[in-house]
């Protein structure tokens, strides 16, 4: 049966403009939640990799968003999460780095006939659980 503290919520930060803490607060929410014991994935969906940087990762040093949505990559093979060695991430948080690369992406999708659209990112990640979690 579902428990409402078991079920995965999504959460979207977005705004078209800059310089407003959309980085900030995830990054923010994020470890506050992974404080409190829940595992969460955070996806750097911005060209400018803001939460990215903001976690001190080397933007180009990992594959990410870019490799996921391109379809080089599945998600779970990219995660980043604080047992790697060399990454600094809040307890239970998990990362999905972005890059410079993703201003590709529109160029990349479109000659395969793809656009990008939140479908991608929902069917990308529906049925993944974190590993570890039951
Ligand atoms: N609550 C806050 N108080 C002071 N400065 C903040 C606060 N939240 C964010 N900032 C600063 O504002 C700037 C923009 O924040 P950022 O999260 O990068 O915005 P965005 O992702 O929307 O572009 C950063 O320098 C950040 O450190
Ligand atoms: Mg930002």
């Amino acid at each position: 049966m579902d428990h409402p503290e078991h079920s995965t919520w999504v959460i979207a930060i977005g705004n078209q403009k800059g310089g407003v803490a959309k980085t900030t607060n995830t990054a923010h929410i994020a470890a506050a939640l992974g404080r409190l014991g829940r595992k969460v994935l955070v996806w750097d969906l911005d060209v400018n990799y803001g939460l990215t940087s903001h976690f001190g990762i080397p933007p180009m040093a990992y594959s990410g968003t870019f490799h996921v949505l391109t379809g080089e990559r599945e998600p779970e093979d990219i995660i980043l999460t604080h047992e790697d060695p060399d990454i600094e991430l809040p307890n239970g948080v998990h990362l999905i780095p972005s890059s410079r690369d993703l201003e590709k992406l529109d160029a990349v999708l479109s000659t395969n006939d793809l656009f990008f659209n939140q479908e991608i990112l929902l069917s990308l990640l529906r049925g993944y659980r974190i590993k570890g979690r039951a």
